[in-house]
């Protein structure tokens, strides 16, 4: 119900195109170290999304000062916890800048509905994180009590902003790949004659797994008919100098192999072997 209530407010549409622009300038600042700090983000280089691993940094640095704040109070305020809880929250607050990059920069590309559930995230986590921090500082200067209840208020913050994070993936796929079926077929099978290649991508069905082919010069290029950032359809796609350029956020795809060259994408793009005999396209499936 709650994720429900914050994919209805339209009016978190207007900060979020704003703080999408400011992403946009500071990327673009980079120049051409855009892509590379870009796919560093993403996590193309990991083949998954790295916000999910980096998260565990923080909620799991958070986690610990909780557990030894706990022990801390049932023995009395022995200094070595107290010392320990203040580390673990440091390591914490170092945590949630890559987390927080990394969300950002995978947020830019969300939609509607996932982009206010993805802003409210972000907002609950910054406001657990500037928890931390001032917690952080408290311990500095032995106010125990009250730094022990600011970070257990940021904790409860922090599982809130979870469950919506959780929305994110299970809920919209976000991160998820959503290239669907992939043909995995051993056999060539003849598909369309060559003839019938345009210049255009031809849609079509091969044993139930749709697909995609291009021609590009000489090669007949097959590949499955979903992007697999956000099931953009393939054939809105493109090539351009032996890359498969998915139109809806820009990621880039080896013609021959499917990797990933450019980002948001994180998860290959099922391609597949091709040959021409007698005058048609044949097709095979690749091992899972
Ligand atoms: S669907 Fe996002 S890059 Fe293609």
């Amino acid at each position: 119900m709650v994720q429900r209530a914050i994919e209805s407010q339209q009016w978190l549409d207007r900060p979020s195109y704003r703080l999408e622009h400011i992403l946009t300038f500071v990327l673009a600042a980079m120049g051409r170290r855009r892509d590379q700090v870009a796919n560093a983000l993403h996590g193309t280089w990991l083949g998954h999304p790295l916000h999910p691993a980096l998260t565990a940094l923080p909620t799991g640095a958070a986690t610990t000062t909780l557990a030894l704040d706990a022990a801390s109070v049932l023995s009395r305020g022995a200094p070595e916890l107290r010392r320990a809880a203040r580390i673990a929250l440091g390591v914490g607050l170092a945590g949630s800048v890559g987390a927080a990059a990394t969300g950002l920069t995978d947020w830019q590309h969300t939609h509607e509905q996932s982009r206010r559930l993805g802003l409210v995230h972000g907002a609950l986590n910054a406001l657990a994180t500037s928890l931390y921090a001032l917690s952080w500082w408290e311990r500095g200067r032995g106010r125990d009590i009250r730094a022990m209840a600011t970070s257990a208020l940021g904790y409860g913050i922090t599982l809130g902003s979870g469950y919506l994070g959780g929305a994110l993936v299970f809920g919209w796929g976000t991160g998820v790949d959503r290239s669907g079926d992939t043909l995995s077929a051993p056999e060539w099978k003849p598909v369309l004659p060559v003839a019938a290649l345009d210049g255009r991508a031809r849609h079509l069905e091969v044993e139930g797994v749709g697909i995609v082919l291009y021609r590009n010069d000489a090669q007949v290029i097959a590949a499955g008919e979903h992007y697999p950032h956000m099931g953009a359809p393939m054939d809105d796609g493109w090539i351009d100098r032996d890359r498969i350029v998915c139109p809806w956020h820009g990621s880039r795809f080896s013609c021959e192999s499917g990797e990933v060259l450019r980002g948001p994408a994180t998860a290959a793009l099922p391609t597949y072997p091709t040959r021409i005999r007698h005058g048609m396209v044949e097709v095979r499936g690749v091992a899972q």
